[in-house]
């Protein structure tokens, strides 16, 4: 495959889509060619899973089902959005992947690890991601940060269920040293995007180029400006 392919991970809260939001703009400033995905998502097929997975009110799902929604939403992504995009040479990157079903669905809700591998063989139509950062944060932190806006059917789940999350990144991340990097989330969201950087230049060469304050900086002015113009139009900034 031409281009290439990086997933992000971590429990809810961890500041991850902060994080893929300034990578994606840095690539662009770059002039990288870059997708960006999330999952469960990215397809019609696969945002209308998504709305199954998400409602608080589908408490009554079972884990075999939700595994098997995951993979379906998967698999039509895969096919339709992430093998063009690679084959036409993209820069990939996917909010969330395989990983996640390990850590939710094996982990955290108990299904038998190797159905899940081989469950995930089927979803992702056997692509791997080149690099997966799981961005590492402790539980307590990540909830609190997570639950502000009120919590999805995942989230409120509770602390032991984030737990067991977390452990089976952890555990992931030691079984699969090569293609998952540990980057420790706590601190500023300005800190932790230096160290997303520095994780992320041996697999985006392209990266090395960036002035990673001097970015941080134009980030901080368009926020700034985004948030005058909300005020302006007499929204919540
Ligand atoms: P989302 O609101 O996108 O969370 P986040 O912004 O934290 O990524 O919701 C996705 C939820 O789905 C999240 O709680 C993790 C969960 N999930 C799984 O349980 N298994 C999976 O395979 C995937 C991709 C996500």
């Amino acid at each position: 495959m031409a281009g290439t392919f990086i997933s992000f991970e971590g429990i809810d809260g961890c500041g991850k889509s902060t994080q893929v939001k300034y990578i994606v703009s840095a690539l662009k400033e770059l002039g990288a060619n870059c997708v960006c995905l999330r999952e469960p998502g990215g397809t019609a097929i696969s945002e209308k899973i998504r709305g199954l997975l998400l409602d608080p009110q589908n408490m009554e799902m079972r884990p075999e089902a939700e595994l098997l929604l995951y993979e379906a939403s998967r698999a039509q992504l895969v096919r339709q959005v992430i093998e063009p995009a690679l084959a036409a040479g993209s820069i990939v990157l996917c909010d969330r992947y395989f990983d996640s079903t390990f850590a939710y669905q094996a982990a955290a809700r108990g299904l038998d690890e190797d159905v899940v591998r081989t469950a995930n063989e089927l979803g992702s139509c056997g692509f791997v991601p080149d690099a997966t950062i799981v961005f590492d944060l402790d539980v307590e932190t990540a909830l609190t940060r997570a639950t502000r806006g009120g919590a999805d059917r995942l989230e409120a789940e509770g602390v032991a269920f984030q737990r067991r999350v977390r452990d089976g990144y952890l555990r992931s991340a030691e079984l699969e040293s090569e293609r998952i990097r540990l980057v420790d989330a706590d601190g500023t969201p300005e800190q932790v995007f230096g160290r997303l950087v520095e994780a992320l230049v041996p697999v985006l060469p392209v990266l090395a180029s960036l002035d990673v304050k001097a970015f941080l900086s134009r980030q901080a002015d368009l926020e700034r400006a985004m948030a005058d113009i909300a005020l302006s139009l007499g929204e919540d900034a």
